[in-house]
């Protein structure tokens, strides 16, 4: 070879490709990127290589030498396109291989398990009461817990001189024309006009709900709580139906054996009223307060005190929870802490 790329013009062409061949070969071999492998191509077998060259330089040759030296050439260009590919496949295999290997993810590691919320005890309970007894053939109603004055006392037969009506324990909300006109309803009674304004009888119901009072937070009170109030008024209403209809709930909730009893006590808005003790984990519990509905409510309502008769009840629900849950400080329920709330799960 007299200069770089004249292989025509030298004395052994055979032995020049053959050299070239395996110098590429080894080259390519070893590329170790497609980067570099594309390089390689580029000087080996592309427009400006000595193959190249090559063709061009056979234009010039006598035409019985040019067949036997195109073919020389073309084996020589064909062999090293043919390695190329062969590397070019290999890298690029090497190139997934390891994206893969990257991006790979560990199927042994453990799952992460999303913290699942629940129902609150409270909520919980809650639900647990009105269940017992829509089975029996209550329906379930919700009301504000802004009310007014006239559904928190008057139509419950509430006079203005009642001490509950005081702001010292009713907590009174500055809106409206009236001063202490708009409360948050210290109990959940005032559905059971609201209720009655707008349906005849038969009417069953039982309306969970917050509660608000000017309580400071202690052990056993909290100015948030929660009731359950039932109404059920017909045409024959008697006390032993309300006697029956609560025992089977404290019997529902507390379990078949629980003994209940019923203690004389007052509530302007039923006429005679009881509180209704149960007998549960070994202790006697009041449970309830309840009646039969004054007449003075349904005057209230437009029923006709001289066609219905019915009963009403109102429970707590925090005390219930706390007694079902074993729970001593009320402030637990209220408690934002999830190692508190993870235990009554
Ligand atoms: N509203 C009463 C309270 O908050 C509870 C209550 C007692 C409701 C007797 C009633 C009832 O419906 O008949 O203490």
């Amino acid at each position: 070879m007299n200069r770089a790329g004249n292989l025509i013009g030298s004395t052994d062409l055979h032995d020049s490709l053959e050299n070239l061949r395996n110098r590429a070969a080894k080259r390519i071999d070893s590329a170790e990127s497609l980067e570099e492998l594309a390089v390689i191509e580029s000087e080996t077998i592309g427009k400006k290589s000595l193959i190249a060259n090559a063709r061009r330089e056979l234009r010039g040759i006598a035409p019985e030498k040019r067949r036997e030296i195109g073919q020389l050439i073309n084996e020589t260009a064909k062999s090293l396109s043919g390695g190329i590919e062969i590397r070019r496949v290999v890298l690029r295999s090497m190139v997934e291989e390891s994206r893969l290997r990257e991006d790979a993810a560990d199927m042994t590691l453990p799952g992460r398990i999303p913290l699942r919320g629940a129902p609150h005890l409270i909520r919980e309970v809650m639900n647990e009461i009105v269940d017992i007894f829509v089975s029996i053939g209550y329906s379930v109603i919700t009301g504000p817990e802004a009310e007014t004055d006239y559904y928190s006392f008057t139509a419950l037969n509430i006079p203005p001189t009642h001490p509950a009506r005081l702001s010292t324990d009713t907590l009174y909300l500055d809106y409206g024309d009236t001063p202490e006109g708009v409360n948050l309803r210290p109990h959940t009674s005032p559905m059971q006009v609201r209720h009655m304004e707008k349906h005849d009888p038969p009417v069953y119901v039982v309306v969970p709900g917050r509660v608000f009072r000017r309580d400071a937070l202690d052990p056993t009170h909290s100015p948030v709580f929660h009731q359950v109030e039932g109404l059920a008024v017909d045409t024959d209403i008697t006390f032993g139906d309300l006697k029956g209809t609560l025992a089977y709930f404290a019997q529902e909730f507390f379990g078949a054996k629980t003994r209940v009893k019923f203690l004389p006590s007052y509530f302007p808005f039923t006429e005679p009223s009881a509180e209704m003790h149960a007998y549960a984990n070994g202790q006697w519990l009041e449970l309830l307060g309840c009646g039969m509905v004054n007449p003075a409510v349904y005057e209230h309502v437009g029923y006709d005190p001289e066609k219905v008769t019915g009963f009403a009840f109102g429970m707590g629900v925090d005390r219930m929870a706390m007694v079902r849950h074993g729970v001593t400080d009320l402030r637990h329920l209220f408690d934002p802490d999830i190692r508190t709330l993870e235990q009554f799960r």
